[in-house]
């Protein structure tokens, strides 16, 4: 028999290395194309991306970007969370769109979001004042205290008359004192009425819901192409991202196993979407943020403003140290280099390779938000390829036809993770795409 480290299983993801928003959505367009499943493993509709696919256009949060390819599988893993009501409304524009949800799975233990997790998002925010975290008010943070505190209702429960029913009891009146005392918008209903929205949803998500790390780990065996999508970005990693300025989930490389049943010596390569400048939404520390008129400047040729809430993100110029640590908590194999083309015309770019925090030069992002927010960027200045704009002929020669500049640029970036940069990205277009790797799964 052959032994099991000998069997190559052709799985990939792609996690985003800064604070998300790094063009995720179009190297996971551009890599799901050969993939047979393509699998969520952490966060909910708090994600957002942009899917083109022939002449139609999709903005999805909840379901997975795969969904759309015919002849796929789209499976949200137990690490999500799920609010049924978006879902069911992005799962009607699609099928209006003339799409079919066949592939379409969720997992019996990804947990559900309600309206009282939405309307105590909005309240702890406001509690925390000053202090607020800048949450997509999407439920997200509250959803995922459930799961922890072990009374979450998880989507394989919605089948369970008497489970869910002892669910609803115990959950309702506990929320309706806890948003008293948040003094949240009140939530108007009573845990027979939720019982019964629940039961609702049989009919229309029954059918899509099983154990997914069974059908995730027996497509592995049989030789399937498994991409794992990640949502959000290392740095807002529940454990390794900026808290408490980050999201409720573990969007490092850990998270693919905890969130999909898929054991860690199973997840054969990483890529790692990184933006050629650095961009956050919400509130925390960011080290290269560019304030006033320069950092609108970079907002607007970078078109930074989000999906989900319409938010204008704040923009600052390329972290290495960010990106290192996201290397690290996530063994990236692979960059995909994304949004090179928004830096076309800068004189000049500065990319910080350290920081001096009291004094003291370190290549390590610091645990302590009081230590993040006296660190000073070192900078590495680099010239910049001002003047040059010729996507088209570089889309047709390959790397070496980027402007020197750009290709120093990549190689700094490449020397100081020691990864190789397997994809270049100079533009929105699928085309606008230089694939140095070309064979992904083997
Ligand atoms: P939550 O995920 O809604 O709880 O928000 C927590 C933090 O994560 C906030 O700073 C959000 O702006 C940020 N966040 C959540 N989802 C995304 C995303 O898809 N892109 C970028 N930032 C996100």
């Amino acid at each position: 028999m052959e032994s099991a480290e000998c069997v190559i299983l052709p799985n990939l993801a792609i996690i985003g290395a800064q604070w998300g928003d790094e063009g995720k959505g179009k190297i996971t367009d551009y890599l799901d194309e050969t993939a047979d499943l393509i699998v969520r493993f952490q966060g909910g509709n708090n994600a957002g991306h942009t899917i083109t696919v022939g002449d139609k256009v999709f903005k999805l949060h909840g379901l997975p970007s795969g969904v759309v390819r015919e002849g796929n599988l789209a499976v949200i893993g137990n690490g999500t969370v799920v609010n049924v009501e978006d879902l069911i409304e992005e799962m009607d524009m699609v099928l209006k769109a003339g799409c079919s949800l066949e592939g379409l799975r969720i997992s019996d233990r990804a947990h559900l979001i309600f309206n009282y997790h939405k309307k105590l998002d909005g309240a702890e925010e406001k509690y925390r004042g000053r202090d607020a975290v800048g949450t997509t008010r999407k439920g997200i943070g509250p959803a995922y205290q459930d799961k922890i505190a072990r009374i979450g209702i998880r989507a394989g429960d919605i089948f369970d008359d008497e489970s869910l029913r002892e669910k609803t009891d115990l959950i309702l009146p506990y929320k309706k004192d806890l948003m008293e005392m948040l003094e949240a918008e009140r939530c108007g209903c009573d845990s027979e009425t939720l019982f019964n929205r629940i039961k609702g949803w049989r009919a229309k998500i029954g059918g899509y819901i099983c154990d997914t790390s069974v059908l995730i780990n027996e497509a592995l065996d049989e030789g399937k192409k498994v991409l794992f999508e990640g949502a959000q970005g290392a740095m807002l990693d529940i454990d390794h991202g900026t808290y408490p300025y980050v999201t409720s989930s573990s969007t490092c490389g850990g998270g693919i196993c905890t969130g999909t049943g898929v054991a860690p010596n199973r997840i054969e390569k990483v890529v790692g979407c990184l933006k050629a400048y650095t961009t956050r939404v919400g509130e925390g520390p960011f080290v290269t943020e560019l304030s006033g008129e320069e950092g609108c400047i970079l907002q607007k040729k970078g078109g930074e403003f989000g999906v989900t809430t319409g938010r204008g993100r704040r923009c600052g110029w390329l972290d290495l140290v960010v990106a290192e640590h996201a290397s690290r908590m996530c063994g990236f194999t692979s960059l995909a280099i994304t949004k090179l083309d928004v830096l076309n015309g800068y004189e000049e770019l500065p990319v910080c390779v350290a920081y001096e925090i009291d004094g003291k030069e370190t290549r390590y992002f610091p645990a302590s938000m009081s230590k993040i927010e006296r660190a000073k960027p070192i900078y590495k200045t680099l010239k910049g390829w001002k003047g040059w704009d010729d996507t088209a002929s570089v889309v047709k020669s390959g790397y070496d036809a980027l402007p020197k500049e750009m290709r120093i640029y990549i190689e700094l970036v490449e020397r100081h993770l020691k990864v190789p940069a397997d994809i270049i990205s100079i533009g929105p277009d699928r085309n606008d795409t230089i694939d140095r790797k070309k064979d992904w799964w083997n």
